[in-house]
């Protein structure tokens, strides 16, 4: 028997609890039976995102709702400005071009995050920015964004909105939309919420609905005026996952119950453990700065693949940790501590890299890592 451990940076576990609840009968989506459940979903997410802003729930996968944070704010030949430091960062260039935006990529080396000084200066000197993308946590680099100094900056232009994939970052990193000054938020369900591939979240601001208003891009099942005049009467514009959102609200449950700021507190810890306990081995973060709590990116020892160390520790100790995307692919491995994971998460996925880089002939002590992670973890 090989027992499975998901460890990767999305999806992620679901607890048992949320899986059952997914399992009562289908109920209608544009029936009473249905309504308090998407209110609570919709209250929930506020709660999450910490906005009194509308939070769109739409029935796609995370790039589903980066898609719809373009089509519907912006216009054919719209100058933005996106900051790309890894594969997700590549993925709003390329949504931004594939609408007819016209991108001024900020391109920031793999592993290390962008300095709000260098986007200053470009808003500064470019001019009439429409719009700023950026991911909070860039799971392909294992980095986080200063999502805070950004939104201070962005603010000062009055018609610039502020766009940011958290899609890895929500529930791992302590991201205050409104505070901050959040435009746009893009949120997926496979990720920090603990539940199934199959929802992505959007919060949009005031200043952001009114550009919504002037958005001539085409646009039909990512509709968010649509979406939010739907939302209004606990409704989606079409056929509602019913399933899904029952299942959201679970796991939205599970995470109030714990609370908001113990969540983050908990991610900060794992991460933490983690990347200790991975350089007590002697290996080296990708992240030369700012890593982020959601995912720790790891370089693989020199003449180790590190594509080969994701392969075994998935194929012989039944442990799905992620390989490297992009030029990353074969030069890391990464590790979640995302979502539905604890400490012995972190000390599963340790033990784990000990005895598969023995095995391929790292010099390693067993157990160096492990009672690393677990000092850090006691009590
Ligand atoms: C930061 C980030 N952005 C975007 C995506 C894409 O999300 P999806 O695969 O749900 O479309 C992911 C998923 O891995 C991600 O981590």
């Amino acid at each position: 028997m090989l027992k499975r451990y998901l460890l990767a940076p999305g999806p992620t576990p679901v607890p048992s609890q949320v899986l059952l609840s997914m399992a009562r009968p289908i109920i209608h989506h544009r029936s009473e039976d249905f309504f308090p459940v998407l209110d609570s979903a919709k209250k929930g997410l506020q709660w999450l995102y910490q906005t009194k802003n509308d939070v769109l729930i739409l029935c796609s996968t995370g790039t589903g709702g980066m898609v719809g944070a373009v089509n519907n704010f912006f216009n054919k030949g719209d100058r933005v400005v996106v900051i790309n430091g890894g594969k997700f960062g590549e993925r709003w260039t390329e949504i931004c071009q594939a609408y007819g935006l016209k991108v001024k990529e900020i391109t920031v080396e793999w592993g290390y995050t962008v300095a709000p000084e260098v986007v200053a200066k470009v808003l500064k000197k470019t001019g009439g920015i429409k719009g700023v993308f950026v991911q909070a946590s860039e799971t392909s680099t294992g980095v986080y964004h200063d999502i805070k100094a950004l939104a201070a900056l962005v603010r000062e232009y009055d018609d610039t909105l502020f766009v940011v994939d958290a899609i890895s970052a929500l529930v791992a990193h302590d991201l205050k939309t409104d505070k901050w000054g959040i435009d746009i938020m893009v949120g997926g369900s496979q990720k920090g919420v603990m539940m199934p591939p199959g929802l992505a979240f959007v919060s949009v601001s005031g200043k952001a609905w009114v550009r919504a208003r002037s958005s001539r891009l085409p646009k039909f099942y990512f509709n968010f005026i649509k979406e939010r005049e739907n939302l209004s009467k606990n409704q989606t514009n079409f056929t509602s996952p019913v399933t899904l959102i029952i299942g959201l609200n679970e796991s939205l449950n599970m995470l109030r119950a714990e609370g908001l700021q113990n969540v983050f507190k908990r991610h900060k810890r794992l991460a933490h453990a983690t990347r200790k306990a991975i350089q007590s081995l002697g290996l080296d973060l990708y992240a030369k700065e700012s890593p982020s709590n959601a995912v720790t990116a790891i370089l693989s020892p020199p003449g180790i693949d590190g594509q080969i160390i994701y392969k075994n520790l998935r194929q012989k100790y039944g442990i799905t940790a992620a390989g490297g995307q992009g030029k990353a692919r074969g030069i890391i491995f990464r590790i979640a501590h995302l979502g539905y994971s604890d400490r012995f998460d972190v000390i599963t996925a340790i033990a784990g890299v000990e005895m598969v880089l023995k095995e391929m002939g790292y010099p390693i002590r067993l157990g160096t890592g492990v009672a690393v992670a677990e000092e850090l973890l006691l009590g």
